[in-house]
């Protein structure tokens, strides 16, 4: 259940406690959420902006509450405030209701955040992870899922920061985006047919129970772009009549577009702008295409004689070594993700052009896998063969057989640790807030 250590490593090459490494990461969770939000005035982080998303500070209180229930149920002591439990339970109180729950306001919620957090770093320091009969602290297991957990809601609210009127975070990008090289539009890699690994296994560290178990799947042959699409690539798409051809459209995805009256991306104006936070620009054709639904990426592809990817074809295309016959961690290999080979945590502001990190390559030559932009793929959310719901059935059971497509891959606003090569995340499929985008295969 450990990652691999050697970015801990003390001076002196000691190896770190796990218990050390993850006093890092939850302090390192903890200051980024406080970043994230430092320059948003308390009466943005207590608005609901757009009903898909809670307030800000609900955010921030349920980040706290999560913890605080899974530092109790790990440690065998009672909670700060169980009386919030409810209040923040995300099952009981879906996203459309939470502005008008007795949830902590910004400040309350800072305050409690602050005292869970050192609550963690407490427990965490009492804790025995070596004891395999405690499921919950053997290997860290829910001091890492604490830590997840923060970074999953620092995407979220990102989200709401975006879709909230522009102005509400002003930020410039750390540092731009790196890339390299650019590679066609559309231009596909062949993978061979025949059986990859598919899942987390025991060895891979973390992963949540809808990543495992590892499992042999015999994939057919397939092709698959090399690069995410375009916003170029896919203006052609919209140019050419693209949302008034239903022939290109699936059934239910026409019916959803006429209903909506999408015409474009989210966040594309009719003038040819994006906005994105505070800046509204010309559209940029090398960045991967982000905002657009599930029928959206269906029809784009339709149009062009592909498809979208499964998830298997997705997770081998990003992890098979077929000339090792083993699975990679990553899809460069077993290094930690690092800019030059990815976009992600929040700091740039935006994606990658498309296909332009060649440090971030598959060993099928596919790229920007990880990072920059979520890719929808065909598959519903549900469980693989032997799926066992741990440490509770709401993270993903619930959310089986409910219509919700799988995301892969992760987006230039996801954290580090909020993404892996076998990461499930999931939306409706005419979601548009997320950072997502999406790749053809054929
Ligand atoms: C994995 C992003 C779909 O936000 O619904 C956060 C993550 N689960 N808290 C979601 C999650 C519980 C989840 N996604
Ligand atoms: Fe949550």
């Amino acid at each position: 259940m450990r990652r691999p250590r050697s970015e801990t490593l003390p001076p002196g090459g000691v190896e770190a406690l796990p218990e050390r490494d993850l006093a890092a990461r939850l302090a390192e969770a903890h200051g980024h959420t406080l970043w994230l939000v430092e320059p948003v005035c308390d009466e943005a982080l207590d608005r609901v902006h757009d009903t898909l998303l809670s307030p800000l500070a609900w955010d921030l209180g349920h980040i706290a509450a999560f913890a605080d229930l899974w530092i109790s149920r790990a440690s065998g002591r009672e909670g700060l405030r169980p009386e919030l439990f409810e209040v923040y339970d995300a099952e009981e109180t879906p996203r459309a209701e939470r502005g008008d729950l007795p949830y902590l306001r910004c400040a309350e919620a800072r305050t409690y955040l602050a005292d869970v957090h050192e609550r963690a770093l407490e427990g965490l320091e009492h804790a025995d992870l070596s004891n395999p009969d405690d499921p919950l602290n053997a290997g860290g297991f829910v001091w890492e899922m604490l830590v997840e957990h923060e970074h999953q809601h620092n995407e979220t609210m990102l989200q709401t920061l975006q879709i909230a009127p522009p102005g509400t975070l002003r930020r410039e990008p750390e540092h731009p985006p790196v890339h390299g090289a650019r590679h066609a539009q559309g231009e596909m890699v062949a993978v061979e047919g025949g059986p990859f690994l598919m899942g987390a296994g025991p060895e891979a560290g973390f992963s949540y129970d809808n990543e495992r178990p590892q499992h042999e799947v015999h994939v057919p042959a397939f092709e698959i772009d090399r690069a995410p699409v375009s916003n170029g690539a896919y203006l052609e798409f919209v140019e050419e009549g693209g949302y008034s051809r239903p022939e290109w459209w699936s059934e239910q995805g026409w019916a959803w577009r006429r209903a909506s009256g999408t015409e474009r991306p989210g966040y594309w104006g009719a003038d040819g702008r994006v906005r994105a936070f505070d800046r509204t620009e010309e559209l940029r054709a090398e960045l991967p295409v982000m905002h657009v639904s599930f029928f959206e990426a269906e029809a784009y592809a339709r149009s062009r004689g592909k498809r979208l990817p499964t998830e298997a074809e997705w997770e081998k295309a990003a992890t098979w070594d077929a000339d090792a016959v083993a699975k990679r961690t990553w899809p460069w290999g077993e290094e930690r993700p690092s800019p030059g080979r990815v976009t992600l945590d929040q700091r740039s502001m935006g994606p990658a052009v498309a296909g332009g990190l060649p440090g971030g390559a598959s060993a099928y030559g596919v790229l920007g896998l990880i990072g920059d932009a979520w890719e929808w793929t065909t598959n519903e959310l549900r469980g693989y063969p032997g799926f066992r719901a741990f440490p509770y059935r709401e993270y993903s059971e619930t959310h089986f057989g409910k219509g919700y497509r799988v995301l892969r891959g992760g987006s230039w606003a996801t954290r580090s640790d909020a993404v892996r090569s076998t990461f499930r995340s999931w939306d409706l499929p005419e979601r548009r807030q997320i950072f997502v985008g999406f790749r053809c295969a054929a």
